[in-house]
């Protein structure tokens, strides 16, 4: 199953594709299943309709958990790193793993949660909230995780959307200097979310809390004291696993849907390849991946991932900046971290701050590096590669998506050749490519257009929580037969594939995914906007920064507190990661005849690309231009 040579991945790539069912089956048959699957895989992208591994039966716990206790009982599963860096780590093993989660499941149970009721986590990086995410999986309840830095009513909006029961929390979370009472978000959330029954909630941070008697319990007084041991509840193959709610380009975010089979499959096939870790009862490889839980890759590559691998991972409640610049290499160090997978935004932000920060640590247990979340540019593969990897450990760059559930286009560390800025090639099963806007394929080499993806691999998405035809709008319907990305890419006279970035209306700003839709209705909430449009622009550490054009009455004078209000108005409506960079205000909007605004004027604006807007003739008003451009910020 572990690809070590380039020639094994070109003999593993052909199997994959001229046999995709023999080759997956294969792969699956190393899990632990209650009983097989009848058929690997029904599928058509049309309605969509995708079922691997049908008429399986497991438990994804027992093969991230229980299948490991015979020989790796006292092997870490986790050691947990404080934001503080006074506060001692945490070292959670297999078995402790096996108890925690145990614990939870039938605290869980005892509020009368069942298979297929929704969970709500909004917790920080601590170990509970793993704890939290496979106590759901351990009986059958559907989690949806999200990110603690959303706002009360983004909050809100999640959990109503998947009618959650549950949710599980803390008093508060440290981020860096700063400490966010949660709870008060969740108190807040809850005042438009009746559907909520229960709040279990951690004590983290002892932020004083506003307990309600009806609904409130304190982890600390039920949970140790439940059993240690909690039977896996049987689950189908394509019995839901967990919601994930990202943003699309139009409307609210979706809940991207993933289930248990192909997910267990794909997560852990991708983990050992990709970063070919060495996972043995004795090893000493230790895995970090800085990302948050909130997102798919905490899902993916801190929680399911490495545990269904049997790997030994850090977790890190803190931020790379705190309390200093060097915070990611003294972990490095502290904890001989082996193979470490960040994001691009955080490379180029340690960057900016220079090498001091680097210089004191050792860095010399690195051995493989990786880099998630949006496109890394020559410049930070670099400075990564030499200043983090001194030239010596493979740096991988993962390309994939909440929706792919797993990496679909990476180098596989050491075994296949990098490139900077290059995602390379695609995993094994992975069928990508390129159309142009009318979907007529592109064929060859040294060719740029849409990434698409043509047959299905264990993890894709399966639905949008409540509202299939959106994912089927989103996904399967630009070019008929094919998974769309949304991603602009290149393949090089190699076949490398190198991503470009999004194609539609979301952003990617330090690597979260933010629809321009979404903050554009933030916006307007403020009682004095007429109208908005956001675009992003390029930013120098955030990847991409967002900029808002807003039409507000000429009675509002006072521009620098419309602005204030504006940001304070996103941060309460998403959260403060939405905060756009710059605000222009504008008497109007670039708009056609038919009333659409020209997004790419706008974008190109932001951009400072002020030569290339093209034709602008057939604007409604074309002078709106002039004036947008004069502003520009
Ligand atoms: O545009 C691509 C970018 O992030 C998008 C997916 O965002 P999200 O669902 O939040 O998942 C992020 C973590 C997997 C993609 O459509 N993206 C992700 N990884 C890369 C990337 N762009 C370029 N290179 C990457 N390695």
């Amino acid at each position: 199953m572990i690809i070590s040579t380039f020639e094994e991945y070109n003999a593993t790539y052909k199997k994959s594709v001229d046999k995709p069912e023999d080759f997956w089956s294969e792969i699956a048959s190393e899990f632990y299943w209650q009983k097989k699957w009848d058929k690997v895989l029904d599928w058509n992208f049309d309605e969509p309709n995708i079922k691997w591994f049908i008429n399986g039966k497991f438990n994804i716990t027992e093969n991230a958990i229980d299948r490991h206790l015979p020989e790796k009982a006292n092997k870490t599963a986790f050691i947990w790193e404080a934001n503080s860096i006074d506060a001692n780590h945490r070292v959670i093993t297999y078995q402790n793993l096996h108890d925690e989660v145990c614990k939870v499941a039938n605290t869980l149970k005892s509020f009368g949660t069942k298979k297929g009721d929704r969970v709500c986590i909004y917790m920080p990086m601590i170990p509970e909230t793993i704890f939290a995410m496979l106590a759901c999986a351990r009986i059958g309840a559907i989690h949806s995780v999200v990110f603690a830095g959303f706002s009360s009513s983004a909050l809100a909006g999640r959990i109503q959307d998947s009618d959650c029961k549950i949710v599980l929390t803390t008093d508060g979370a440290c981020r860096g200097a700063k400490d966010i009472p949660i709870k008060a978000v969740v108190d807040e959330a809850l005042e438009t979310c009746p559907c909520v029954e229960k709040v279990l909630i951690y004590k983290h941070t002892n932020t004083p809390i506003t307990i309600n008697k009806a609904k409130d319990i304190i982890w600390q007084d039920v949970v140790p004291s439940a059993l240690s041991t909690c039977e896996a509840e049987l689950m189908d193959s394509e019995d839901v696993l967990f919601i994930l709610y990202t943003s699309g380009s139009t409307g609210k975010p979706k809940g991207v849907v993933h289930t248990c089979g192909g997910y267990m499959v794909y997560t852990c096939y991708t983990f050992k390849n990709v970063f070919q870790i060495n996972t043995g009862t004795d090893s000493k490889d230790l895995f970090w991946c800085t990302a948050d839980v909130g997102w798919i890759t905490g899902h993916s590559y801190i929680t399911y991932g490495p545990l269904l691998a049997g790997a030994s991972s850090v977790i890190f409640e803190g931020v790379p900046t705190f309390p200093d610049a060097g915070r990611f290499w003294k972990v490095v160090d502290k904890h001989k971290v082996t193979h470490f997978y960040t994001a691009p935004t955080a490379i180029r932000a340690l960057e900016a701050c220079g090498l001091d920060f680097v210089t004191p640590y050792k860095l010399d247990s690195l051995k493989v590096l990786g880099s998630v979340g949006e496109p890394i540019n020559e410049e930070a593969w670099h400075w990564y590669n030499n200043n983090i990897g001194k030239g010596k450990c493979p740096l991988v760059d993962t390309w994939w998506q909440t929706e792919t559930g797993g990496i679909l286009i990476s180098a596989l560390a050491g075994v296949t050749p990098t490139k900077p800025s290059f995602a390379t090639l695609p995993l094994p099963g992975i069928q990508p490519l390129l159309v142009d806007d009318k979907g007529n394929e592109l064929f060859g080499n040294n060719v740029e257009g849409n990434l698409c993806i043509r047959f299905p691999w264990p993890s894709i998405i399966r639905t949008t929580y409540g509202d299939h035809n959106r994912c089927k709008e989103a996904y399967f319907s630009t070019y008929k037969g094919l998974y769309f990305t949304g991603d602009g890419c290149r393949r090089d006279e190699n076949g490398f594939y190198r991503i470009t970035g999004r194609v539609d209306d979301v952003m990617n700003v330090s690597g979260h995914r933010i629809g321009t839709a979404e903050v554009e209705s933030a916006i307007n909430m403020h009682a004095d906007v007429v109208e908005s449009a956001v675009v992003a622009y390029p930013h120098d550490i955030k990847g991409q920064g967002i900029y808002a054009y807003v039409i507000v009455p000429s009675t509002t004078k006072n521009h620098d507190n419309l602005r204030k209000e504006i940001l304070a108005e996103v941060t309460k409506i998403i959260g403060p990661i939405a905060k756009p960079d710059k605000i222009q205000v504008v008497s109007g909007l670039p708009k056609t005849r038919s009333g659409k605004i020209m997004r790419r004027i706008l974008r190109k604006v932001a951009e400072g690309e002020l030569t290339s807007l093209g034709d602008t003739s057939t604007l409604l008003d074309p002078l709106v231009v002039d004036e947008i451009i004069k502003g520009r910020l």
